[in-house]
């Protein structure tokens, strides 16, 4: 085994989690299968360790002059570094800072900065595929916003369609300030082909913003491309609890120049040179300009300890790792009768990371997942994922082979809008995938059973008629810490 493959196995066997056990509907008890790191990964056991081992040193940036506050200002300037590197995005070019709530903050910072910064360029071209994360932002700061559709050719259903975005662009020229799409699928994991996007976005001027908020744990990011600079990116967004970190940091990393000469949209302490009562001087230093306040430093601490470990296994080895189970979910789940698999099912064709979508034909999405979880111990995720339009057009895709009827298709559309979605990290096995498609097979098989065992409540969620899980049995933070009060001494 390679040190990378090594590592990677490390890694995978320390996630926080990895081995809690739920009792089921059954009576048994088991080990969860946990299938939902698309929403949120669990964390990594070095990231912990790293969190473990800073906390006695832990003190505010911004100040040098005590021993803490060395410390903490130079490993939170270094997970900037980190960040840059990871992202291979050349550090002479680019910044990167850290904004709070994941990537939706970092994308609606994105947008206000880049309206005020490129005015004539009021139209953004974004896809129909998008989280609602990288599409409302723009929608909200830009008078336009073009909504390009997936592909619906065989062999790359749900990608981004090229042909399309090429008209887009050529409708608009140059109004169009940037192309925003995401790297990876939150729905179907289909990868779109964003250094193609960039390339086709810059013979316009235009720039492109890469959603990477579930690329980054999967796939390796090429920011910088020196070699061919019209595939470089100019801005990529992702979030720290979708890779293995703990909290939500979000982390934006730019073209400075983009940021650069216009005043920063927040503003308070540690982004100013001089403050007199009658005006002010911003720092002209990034990151520091776009971070006021006293920064999440446990946040990009953590972050970066686990950007920094997938590193050092190495990104390529990593979705290498990945393809197999993602590629072994589709084939297997392909196989039962009853499940619709959204999305072009030819992973060598239309590559997927990190996610795959289905339903049982005829059963609601939200049975199928509460039944996965009550008796399989496997935990899914169910609806539309955030990504409303992109989940109509599939679903539709697939009712439209069997209902000619426009308005019966679109009743239908609207009535079956949902799938469940299982997704991967990096410590899922083929074994992990088996088990999924045994319990998928199973429910498919005795659909009956699953729907006389449930009641559907008004908000569209099933809950079990005997069985109920008491969250506060195993946590509660009241609990923990009248425990802790009753049990430590002073
Ligand atoms: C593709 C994509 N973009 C953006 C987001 C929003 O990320 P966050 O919740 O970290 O703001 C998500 C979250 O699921 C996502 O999957």
């Amino acid at each position: 085994m390679t040190g990378g493959r090594e590592h990677l196995k490390k890694l995978a066997s320390g996630a926080v989690g990895l081995d809690v056990e739920y009792t089921l509907a059954t009576g048994e008890k088991t080990r969860r299968v946990y299938l939902d790191s698309t929403a949120s990964t669990l964390r990594l056991e070095v990231v912990d360790e790293a969190l473990r081992r800073y906390q006695p040193y832990y003190s505010n940036t911004h100040s040098v002059l005590h021993f803490g506050a060395k410390l903490s200002t130079q490993e939170y300037r270094w997970t900037h570094d980190m960040v840059l590197d990871f992202v291979h995005a050349d550090p002479a070019v680019y910044t990167a800072f850290f904004v709070g709530s994941g990537t939706t903050a970092g994308i609606n910072r994105v947008a206000r900065t880049l309206r005020e910064k490129r005015p004539d360029r009021d139209v953004v071209i974004t896809s129909i595929m998008e989280h609602h994360s990288n599409d409302l932002p723009h929608r909200k700061h830009f008078p336009e916003v073009v909504h390009v559709p997936a592909e619906m050719a065989q062999t790359s259903i749900g990608r981004i369609d090229m042909g399309r975005l090429a008209e887009a662009l050529e409708e608009h020229g140059e109004r169009v300030n940037y192309v925003a799409l995401t790297g990876v699928s939150n729905v179907t994991g289909i990868i779109n082909p964003i250094y193609e996007v960039a390339e086709l976005a810059h013979k316009y001027g235009a720039l492109i913003v890469v959603d990477a908020a579930q690329m980054a744990a999967h796939l390796p990011i090429h920011t910088t491309n020196a070699a061919d600079p019209a595939r470089s990116l100019d801005v990529v967004v992702f979030s720290g609890h979708k890779i293995y970190a703990p909290g939500s940091p979000g982390v934006v990393v730019t073209r400075k120049d983009l940021f650069a000469e216009l005043e920063p949209q927040e503003v308070g302490g540690g982004m100013v040179d001089d403050v007199h009562i009658n005006r002010y001087l911003m720092t002209s230093e990034f990151p520091d300009r776009e971070e006021a306040g006293t920064p999440n430093i446990c946040g990009a601490i953590g972050l970066a300890a686990s950007l920094y470990a997938l590193q050092r296994v190495g990104m390529e080895t990593i979705a290498d790792e990945e393809r197999e189970i993602v590629e072994r979910t589709v084939k297997k789940l392909a196989e039962i009768d009853d499940v619709i698999i959204y999305g072009e099912s030819d992973c060598k064709a239309c590559e997927r990371a990190g996610a795959v979508s289905f339903n049982v034909r005829g059963l609601d999405h939200a049975l199928t997942a509460a039944a996965l979880n009550d008796y399989f111990n496997i935990s899914t995720r169910n609806e539309c994922f955030c990504a409303h339009p992109y989940v109509r057009e599939m679903v539709t895709e697939v009712l439209a082979e069997e209902v000619e009827d426009e308005d019966e298709l679109e009743r239908l559309a609207e009535l079956h809008r949902g799938m469940v979605r299982a997704s991967f990290g990096i410590y899922n096995t083929l074994a992990d995938v088996d088990k999924l498609a045994e319990a998928v097979r199973h429910i498919a098989a005795n659909k009956a059973f699953y729907e006389e065992n449930y009641e559907r409540q008004k908000s569209g969620d099933y809950i079990h008629k005997t069985f109920e899980f008491e969250p506060a049995r195993l946590f509660s933070v009241r609990d923990t810490v009248d425990h802790w009060l009753s049990n430590s001494r002073a």
